[in-house]
């Protein structure tokens, strides 16, 4: 029998339908409450003001914005004013499966990609503790999702993501370029044609981390690492 696991040489780990069919459609119900409660907004890009072609929301106590103030973590919607909802359970049974990470994730980035909307090649890198991993769960069409090094302009791998496949940036891919090629159409009914992804994050550092493991944060402080490269 094939794996449904595979690693890559810097450790980005897909799990191949991570969630069956049931489970999908599960997550895609709690999923739809979340944007009945946050609506689905469009981000744009800091320094042009051009709209994403991917709308977003976002759900726990912090969420993922990007307009012409920059890129950051807020706790409010950003059109609403409203606290983000809560992280769905079975969400964070996922990060706890998946994430092997000792504190809970505190933002889920839902990205709802229409047919024809793509992301363009990024670093995760708004967050303070490198040392979590980013965990994303996709439902709905499939897309070819691409991935590098820690630098831009670097050979890319490609990987088809599909409905219920689960991805883990740990370790090395923590900080690799990633991004989303293009939409398969006609890969998958769920969602009309359209696919969501869900990201989930650790923001900041975990208190009790900084005060019992002086040593280990200061090895990873990992802020410093990409001084060097342009701003996306
Ligand atoms: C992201 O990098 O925020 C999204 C990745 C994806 O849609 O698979
Ligand atoms: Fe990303």
């Amino acid at each position: 029998m094939r794996s449904r696991t595979r690693i890559y040489d810097n450790g980005l780990v897909h799990v191949r339908a991570y969630l069956n069919e049931a489970a999908q459609r599960a997550l895609l119900g709690e999923i739809e409450a979340v944007i009945a409660a946050a609506p689905l907004f469009q981000p744009r890009m800091p320094k042009t003001d051009k709209p994403f072609s991917v709308r977003m929301t976002n759900c726990g106590p912090l969420g993922w914005v990007s307009d012409r103030n920059g890129y950051r973590y807020q706790m409010a919607h950003p059109e609403t004013g409203r606290p983000w909802p809560d992280i769905p359970g079975m969400v964070l049974e996922a990060w706890k499966e998946l994430a092997h990470y000792p504190h809970e994730p505190e933002a889920c980035l839902v990205n709802f990609y229409e047919p024809s909307a793509r992301m363009g090649l990024h670093q995760d890198r708004d967050e303070e503790d490198f040392a979590a991993p980013v965990v994303s769960l996709s439902l709905g069409s499939s897309c070819i999702f691409r991935f590098g090094g820690r630098t831009r302009g670097g050979p890319t791998q490609a990987l088809e993501l599909a409905s219920g496949d689960a991805v883990v940036l740990a370790g090395d891919a923590r900080l690799a370029y990633h991004g989303v090629a293009r939409i398969i159409p006609g890969s998958s009914s769920l969602l009309g044609g359209n696919r969501v992804n869900l990201t989930l994050r650790r923001v900041s550092k975990p208190r009790c981390d900084a005060l019992m493991m002086p040593q280990k944060r200061d090895q990873n402080d990992d802020r410093n690492w990409n001084t060097d490269q342009p701003e996306q």
